[in-house]
């Protein structure tokens, strides 16, 4: 999604909005730009495509030298990626960059047509330009011109604005969009997220909605619409720069999979208390968990398949429903919520538009809710009643990798602490699956890591497939649903998971000579019904690639064209090395195909738009 960031200081504005851009690519873009301010003048410069592009066309313009400024990547929602269409967007009185959608945008352009204003691109964000503008020529007082047509406006916002007849000061409002405000000594700094200044700082501000954020030169204040001070509260991030670097790897998916044992023991480590899980204050422990009835797990893509294993985990261990939903479904379909209900959103980035919304939803229906996320501060986690965070440290690719092992983690975590409050398990059988958590499992990872190179001999057998089938059992099927989603975002070959047992019931009709199918054998109880799945695919001409664990292969006598073993040294935790053999044989299949394994076309990391 698009990236913003501004900064005002002693230092020349331009480069330092390149380096921020160039943080948020991860995000996802199509096109970028600056506007500049000097000299009560505002200069734009905006391009199509890459941020290298434009930082061409900067060289060859006779810029100002100016100390203030803000820049933007633009994921196109309004209108094709072009120059015209990037941001920022002027007005007569300002420059603006924003993130969001305004969905009320034609009725303002309507009302401002008549007032004299002409529209140059297609995007819903010059309406929010003018209108401002149009605000701002009649109160000449900026803060009562942001909040006035924020109030206009219907939709998702975080902008950053310049005025030009304002020095050095940059205005920030926003509204169910993350957007973030710093100051260091000589600077001042507006963000969409943290990646983007964490050059400059690891302390910030998230702005509440309806506040606007004066950014000055090493100071920052907070006002409401009456222009009265108000106070926010300063977060910090324990993310370097180098831990948001490729620090040696190819891309930064390849580094997210090798930091996997590493997010797992710190996300784990801290939740132990003698050796059963406690979340301390931040969320409900065993008798509280116990207490409700039934627990809906909402999330989208990857987060969501996470979902699928804490279902799994808890249904197994604690006997309690699980509902898994998709959260942009979720919200719109009237849910039945019990009293004795929780819903636990699950985010990497904290930010997700339909989470946040389908959040919401089960608060305004009273219904309690617990936030796992990573990001610190994000709207999900200062929304929910109560927050688990993970601790994998910024995850940039927008394949997500080590989000996904850190939020099957804690849902095992949470899974055992039911049990334990529901006298389902015993003590000493959770504190077997605790030590399992923090020490067997993280070396288990750590062993697949080092199988690497030899998973991407294989993957390379495969890089010339148009489609592909996952199949497994049991939890097995739960976690090719998401080594599918891994293998088409990045490597855009198409391909599909099936609960092994239901290929028969249709899409084995698919399956002809030589289509490649992999198969996920990590459940013994359910390893010989997987075999069978094999043979039906085989005598019909499929190439098996089988994905095992090295006991299950040792004990029985799989039919397949490729094998991968792993070791998985507690078999019920197998999953967790599973997920980084299907990362690790996706990214593989993508690099091989020699693609943008960061960036895949058309995705973004945080998408913070319905
Ligand atoms: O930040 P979130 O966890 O809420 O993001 C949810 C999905 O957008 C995300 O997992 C997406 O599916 C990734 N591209 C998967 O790799």
């Amino acid at each position: 999604m698009c990236g913003i960031i501004g900064y005002t200081g002693e230092q020349k504005a331009a480069p330092i909005l390149i380096e921020g851009l160039s943080a948020l690519e991860y995000r996802g873009y199509d096109s970028s730009g600056v506007a500049l301010l000097a000299d009560g003048e505002i200069t734009a410069v905006k391009s199509k495509g890459r941020i290298a592009v434009l930082e061409e066309k900067l060289e060859n313009t006779k810029l100002p030298e100016a100390t203030c400024g803000i820049g933007h990547t633009r994921w196109a929602t309004h209108g094709e990626p072009s120059d015209i269409n990037a941001h920022p967007h002027l007005s007569s009185s300002l420059a603006l960059v924003h993130n969001g959608i305004i969905e009320n945008y034609r009725a303002i352009e309507n009302h401002l047509s008549l007032s004299g204003y002409d529209f140059v691109s297609q995007t819903d964000t010059e309406a929010a330009a003018h209108l401002i503008d149009f605000y701002y020529q009649k109160t000449n007082d900026p803060v009562e011109a942001l909040c006035s047509a924020a109030d206009e406006m219907r939709g998702s916002f975080a902008f950053g604005v310049v005025f030009a007849n304002i020095p050095d000061t940059i205005y920030a409002i926003r509204k169910d969009s993350p957007l973030i405000v710093a100051a260091t000594g000589s600077a001042g700094l507006i963000a969409s997220d943290i990646t983007a200044i964490l050059a400059h700082t690891n302390k910030y501000f998230r702005i509440d909605e309806g506040i606007v954020a004066v950014v000055k030169k090493g100071e920052i204040n907070f006002l409401d619409r009456e222009g009265k001070k108000v106070a926010q509260n300063e977060e910090t991030v324990d993310w370097t720069v180098s831990r948001a670097q490729k620090s040696g790897f190819s891309h930064f998916m390849q580094k997210e999979i090798f930091e996997e044992p590493d997010a797992i023991r710190k996300t784990v480590t801290p939740r132990l208390l003698s050796g059963i899980p406690d979340f301390g204050n931040d969320a409900p422990n065993g008798e509280t968990l116990a207490k409700f009835d039934r627990i809906h797990i909402v999330a989208c893509g990857t987060a969501m398949h996470a979902g699928l294993i804490g279902k799994a985990f808890t249904e197994r261990l604690a006997r309690v429903p699980v509902n898994v939903e998709i959260a942009s479904e979720f919200r719109y379909r009237d849910p039945i919520l019990g009293e004795n209900d929780l819903v636990i959103l699950l985010s990497q980035s904290g930010e997700t538009a339909d989470t946040l919304a389908a959040l919401r939803h089960a608060k305004a229906r009273g219904t309690a809710t617990l936030a796992i996320v990573n990001v610190i501060g994000s709207s999900v986690a200062r929304e929910a009643d109560s927050v688990i965070y993970t601790l994998a440290g910024p995850e940039i690719a927008v394949a997500s990798t080590k989000a996904y092992s850190v939020q099957c983690a804690v849902l095992v975590l949470l899974a055992v602490s039911t049990a334990l409050g529901r006298g389902q398990m015993s003590q000493a059988d959770a504190e077997d699956i605790c030590r399992a958590m923090s020490e067997n499992v993280p070396d288990d990872v750590a062993a697949v890591l080092k199988m690497s190179d030899d998973i991407c001999k294989v993957a390379k057998k495969y890089t010339g497939c148009e489609d592909l089938f996952y199949i497994g059992r049991g939890i097995d099927a739960d976690m090719c649903t998401e080594g599918s989603l891994k293998l088409k975002e990045i490597s855009y070959i198409h391909s599909e998971a099936y609960a092994a047992g239901e290929l028969k019931h249709g899409t084995i009709s698919l399956v002809t000579e030589g289509v490649p199918v992999v198969a996920l054998i990590t459940e013994r109880a359910l390893c010989e019904k997987v075999i069978s799945a094999i043979r039906e695919v085989k005598s019909r001409g499929a190439r098996v690639l089988c994905i095992v664990t090295d006991d299950i292969a040792e004990d029985f006598d799989i039919p397949c064209d490729d094998m991968i073993r792993f070791p998985a040294s507690v078999p019920e935790l197998a999953l967790f090395s599973a997920a980084s053999v299907l990362q690790l044989f996706a990214y593989h299949a993508a690099s091989a195909r020699g693609l943008d394994v960061d960036k895949p076309r058309n995705l973004a990391k945080s998408v913070t738009v319905e």
